[in-house]
């Protein structure tokens, strides 16, 4: 697909409405995504990014009958995971020597990934790029959320090309901001930023503040993944300042997988104590063995406050929540607090473990939990109530 986004600006991306996993099973994408690249018109050509190697030779073909490709004159490789550099090698095969600018982690990844020596130009931050009429200024942005991972910007335009900075994985024919369902389009982009940049928070607000400090107009941004910002485009950056700035939702995510109910039934109790103490505060309730990771991820993202429990199988928890503990870990999250819980048959130890695992993964655990014999009775699930209240009251 391609269309014009200015006179001299045309998107050569890919939409990829079958998109439903991404990074190997990782990360759902319920709503697709989109592998962006742009080719700039001036005195000098320039094509920015390219698309997920699946996609690499229809990109080419498609290229071609917008320029000539030995009327590109610069590739510029703003961040070198696949689903951007990968259609590198069928563009190279035609044009070997046209010069790829990239950082100097960025031409370290690409000569892993496919052994060639190209004609690399490495850049940094304040390197400009002269193509005509307009410049590019480049802007590393390492960790964000690789090490090679770049901005660049073009003057006049006044565009910013932030590549998976405030991406979505979101398909849209509409492709624009201010075109699509605005409520999908927070989704997306807040599971984006729940999943992918929120262990570099940090990162982002110095990163921001330091493109602001450059005190550089932006009439765009144009993401790598999803719809181009180009109504209000800062809104998209206040969102990220707010989200990097330990954002909470009033909400508390109960997480639990269960094997005949029990810790089920608990889950439901923790959540009736939360709603006696504040019924405004907003309870979801996951089965973790049946509930999307990413959207569960987001979840807590969004959260102040989680209660996870898994009954005691083999001294140890059920894998699916194994598996939600290893992604909250990762996303390193402050400022959020947790209790454990769980039913058991005869060792229970997982609570005790649970709680660990939490306080290990940056929550504060406000209490030791709840655990069960067997069968919830009618003084146990009182138990869960109380805990479900203490949870409330703790993030008042
Ligand atoms: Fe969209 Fe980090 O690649």
């Amino acid at each position: 697909m391609a269309f014009k986004i200015t006179d001299s600006i045309t998107y050569v991306g890919k939409i990829d409405w079958e998109l439903r996993k991404f990074h190997g099973e990782e990360f759902s994408t319920q709503r697709g995504s989109s592998y962006n690249s742009y080719l700039i018109r001036d005195e000098k050509n320039v094509l920015i990014d390219t698309v997920w190697e699946p996609f690499s030779q229809e990109f080419v073909e498609k290229l071609k009958k917008e320029i000539d490709l030995k009327d590109i004159d610069y590739i510029i490789a703003l961040h070198n995971e696949i689903d951007h550099s990968g259609a590198l090698l069928d563009l190279m095969a035609e044009i070997p020597d046209t010069p790829i600018y990239c950082s100097a982690n960025g031409k370290k990844i690409i000569q892993s990934r496919f052994q060639k020596d190209w004609n690399f130009v490495e850049v940094k931050t304040g390197d400009r790029l002269n193509i005509g009429s307009r410049e590019l200024i480049f802007i590393e942005a390492r960790m964000l959320h690789w090490p090679d991972s770049m901005f660049c910007y073009l003057t006049k335009d006044n565009i910013l090309f932030s590549n998976d900075g405030f991406g979505q994985h979101y398909a849209s024919e509409l492709m624009y901001n201010d075109l699509v369902d605005q409520a999908e389009l927070y989704s997306e982009a807040l599971k984006y930023y729940a999943n992918i940049l929120a262990p570099f928070s940090k990162l982002v607000t110095a990163k921001i503040n330091e493109i602001v400090k450059m005190e550089l107009p932006i009439n765009m941004i144009c993401p790598s993944h999803g719809v181009i910002w180009r109504d209000n485009p800062f809104q998209i950056v206040h969102k990220y300042l707010e989200w990097a700035d330990d954002y909470q939702e009033n909400q508390i995510t109960i997480i639990y997988d269960t094997m005949w109910k029990a810790t089920r039934r608990m889950a439901e109790e923790i959540a009736a104590g939360i709603r006696e103490v504040n019924p405004e505060i907003t309870v979801k309730i996951y089965h973790s063995a049946k509930s999307d990771l990413t959207e569960v991820v987001g979840e807590v993202f969004r959260s102040k406050a989680i209660a996870v429990g898994s009954p005691t199988v083999n001294n140890g928890y059920l894998s699916s929540i194994a598996a939600i503990m290893t992604e909250i870990k990762g996303m390193k999250f402050k400022n959020k607090k947790a209790v454990p819980f769980g039913s058991y048959g005869w060792s229970g130890e997982v609570i005790k473990l649970l709680g660990e695992e939490l306080g290990k993964a940056g929550f504060e655990v406000i209490d030791d939990g709840v655990r069960l014999l067997w069968t919830p009775d009618e003084d146990g699930l009182a138990q869960c109530v109380e805990l479900g209240k203490k949870l409330a009251q703790s993030i008042e």
